[in-house]
């Protein structure tokens, strides 16, 4: 139907449905988001994340305040500016309220041009995924022919698939295709602390599309790859400067650094809509989320009785520290693959994107 994807679809009341991303892997849960409100707090408590799905949402939220707001554009904008702050690190939130705000301000029927504008995003992306699968297949085709593989072993950090962006992500896309392509093909798991997206969502992801996968606590990486159980690395990214630097999941950069110094090759897999332009030190210029330290105390689970259960691993007094994101400087990157093309890190390539 038209505005149905994966993760979030529109009802036939209006109102925006998404995966509460929260309870997976053990439990199947929906939201239903009426309102711009909604839409900031589903973004904000991460009932969606992942850079594109945040864009996603951002945009059907704008449209759900035109809904309610009509064409008072002041009441709209305040909401919009709620939306566009509910998390400050990827990029795609930002591009995808601006991108609203250009249609309110210029439509003269504000619901239904949001309305088809939200989706027009959602559909966009799903040609971007497509086209990241392909080329990043090409590469993981080149790699096998290039070193005489029958298998693959790829290693991926944090969730860059169809729940991160819509259709089949971005660092998982290239996976999902070579299943497509009969490449025998095995996926080592980064855990993913402190959340856990790779243990609960990409593994979740996997699980259900029947491909070869191994969760691995994060610090595993490095000593994989020193006995050259990864043939490439790929991650997604949630922020990406003109000069190449990649804000991704913390722990991205430690993973960057193993890969270089075993000399193994390291892409991150992204569209247009991650770069932003006017950055170039990602180290300087890109806003880190500090999130709750609870994330760092306690975790969340079953227990051997089928119950779900959140329990603390720290002793009670003990301080936590919980940076969401950590930034992969370009020297560490071998290429950015995006919808536009497999290219190189640097200001030039980037710039000509443009
Ligand atoms: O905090 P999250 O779960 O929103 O972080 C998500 C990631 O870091 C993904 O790797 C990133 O968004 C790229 S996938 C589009």
């Amino acid at each position: 139907m038209h505005g149905t994807y994966k993760p979030l679809w529109l009802t036939q009341s209006g109102d925006l449905e998404v995966i509460d991303q929260r309870y997976l892997p053990h439990e199947n849960k929906t939201r239903l988001l009426k309102s711009g409100a909604d839409a900031t707090e589903a973004i904000a408590d991460m009932t969606v994340r992942g850079a594109g799905v945040i864009g996603n949402v951002a945009a059907f939220g704008v449209y759900l305040l035109a809904r309610e707001f009509g064409n008072d554009t002041e009441r709209i904008l305040q909401g919009a500016q709620k939306i566009r702050s509910s998390r400050p690190t990827a990029v795609n939130l930002m591009w995808a309220v601006d991108r609203m705000l250009e249609v309110v301000r210029n439509s003269t029927n504000v619901v239904k041009d949001t309305k088809a504008e939200a989706i027009l995003i959602c559909d966009e992306d799903v040609q971007r995924s497509q086209m990241i699968a392909k080329l990043g297949c090409d590469i993981i085709e080149d790699i096998m022919k290039k070193n005489k593989l029958s298998s693959f072993h790829i290693l991926t950090h944090c969730n860059a698939g169809w729940l991160a962006i819509i259709d089949d992500g971005t660092a998982l896309a290239p996976i999902y295709e070579a299943q497509r392509r009969g490449i025998d093909i095995h996926v080592w798991v980064d855990e993913t602390r402190p959340r856990n997206q790779g243990a609960n969502l990409t593994s979740w992801e996997l699980s259900q599309a029947g491909i070869n996968h191994t969760v691995i606590a994060d610090n595993t990486g490095g000593h994989l790859m020193q006995h050259k159980m990864v043939d490439m690395v790929i991650t997604g990214a949630d922020r990406v400067t003109a000069c190449g630097d990649a804000a991704n999941k913390i722990g991205t950069y430690l993973k960057a650094l193993a890969a270089k110094d075993n000399d193994i090759p390291f892409y991150i897999a992204l569209p247009l809509s991650t770069f932003d332009f006017e950055s170039c030190d990602g180290i300087k210029d890109i806003e880190i989320e500090v999130r709750s330290e609870d994330e760092i105390h306690m975790m969340r689970g079953i227990d051997t009785h089928g119950q779900i259960q959140e329990i603390r691993i720290t002793p009670r007094n003990a301080k936590g520290l919980n940076y969401g994101f950590d930034v992969t400087p370009a020297r560490l990157i071998t290429a950015l693959i995006t919808e536009a093309g497999v290219i190189e890190p640097n200001k030039e390539a980037i710039m000509s994107l443009i």
